[in-house]
């Protein structure tokens, strides 16, 4: 982690808690920083609900002050109309949400989104004032043949190449490889700054090195609190986003704290 960059440290919530139990776990969550002195200026701390959390989660957030932010997991990629079941960028930051997760290989998997799709809802969560939180990475395919750095780079690259350098700074990117999600096969820390290093020195060479050392790159896939600090350690690894591990509460707390450990 270098020093000037934030950390962020972000739980996707997936398709889990309804709105009470959102609310429950960020108050929770907020109380555990506080006793452990937490200090949010030195990490961030993200968690994505579902959409029908949100508007409980901002209520909770801005009645007790907290410091807690919070973004969506999708996005439509128009303004509005006649787009049944869809939600707007505008209709997201409405609700406070300062990110929004774009490009995760759930929704690859389940959904009909390709590059396109993603270029167009990276556009639209940055017209919002929103930041996007691209995800990238190689499925074990792709990491047999050894083509796992070129992958992941190339996701991002196709995405961002015609963003502006004002767009592309505002990024953060979370190298998701697609074999450690969810299976407790974590990247090792050596392999994770490979990718977030290859990922950043593009992004340099296409918009130029401010660009390159603003973006935040976030590791994803099997994190909890045994790996967190290793990974952490890393120069290039600006943070987490974490799926099972961000559902356990005193769980999320620990790799918090561990990441605010790595920058003070
Ligand atoms: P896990 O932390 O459960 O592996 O999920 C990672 C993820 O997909 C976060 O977006």
């Amino acid at each position: 982690m270098a020093s000037q960059r934030i950390p962020l440290v972000a739980g996707n919530w997936k398709m889990n808690f309804d709105h009470l139990e959102a609310t429950y776990f960020v108050q929770q969550l907020a109380w555990k920083l506080r006793d452990i002195h937490f200090d949010y200026r030195h990490c961030e701390i993200a968690l994505m609900p579902s959409f029908t959390s949100l508007r409980s989660v901002q209520v909770l957030v801005e009645s007790d002050n907290l410091k807690v932010r919070y973004g969506a997991q999708a996005v439509s990629v128009t303004s509005q109309g006649a787009f049944t079941g869809d939600v707007s960028a505008d209709m997201i930051a409405h609700l406070g949400c300062s990110y929004v997760i774009v490009g995760h290989s759930e929704r690859r998997k389940y959904h009909p989104e390709d590059d396109a799709n993603i270029v167009d809802q990276v556009r639209a969560v940055l017209a919002a004032g929103m930041q996007p939180i691209l995800c990238v990475g190689e499925s074990y395919e792709e990491r047999r043949k050894g083509i796992e750095l070129d992958f992941a780079v190339g996701q991002v690259h196709d995405v961002t190449r015609d963003l502006s350098d004002e767009e592309a700074s505002r990024l953060i990117v979370a190298y998701e490889p697609v074999w450690a999600i969810g299976t407790g096969m974590v990247a090792t820390p050596q392999s994770a700054q490979d990718a977030a290093k290859a990922i950043r020195d593009d992004l340099s060479a296409t918009f130029g090195i401010h660009v390159g050392e603003a973006v935040r790159i976030l590791y994803g896939g099997s994190v909890s609190s045994k790996n967190a600090e290793e990974l952490i350690g890393e120069p290039d690894v600006d943070g987490f986003l974490i799926g099972g591990a961000a559902l356990n509460v005193d769980e999320l707390t620990r790799i918090c704290q561990l990441t605010m450990n790595a920058t003070v």
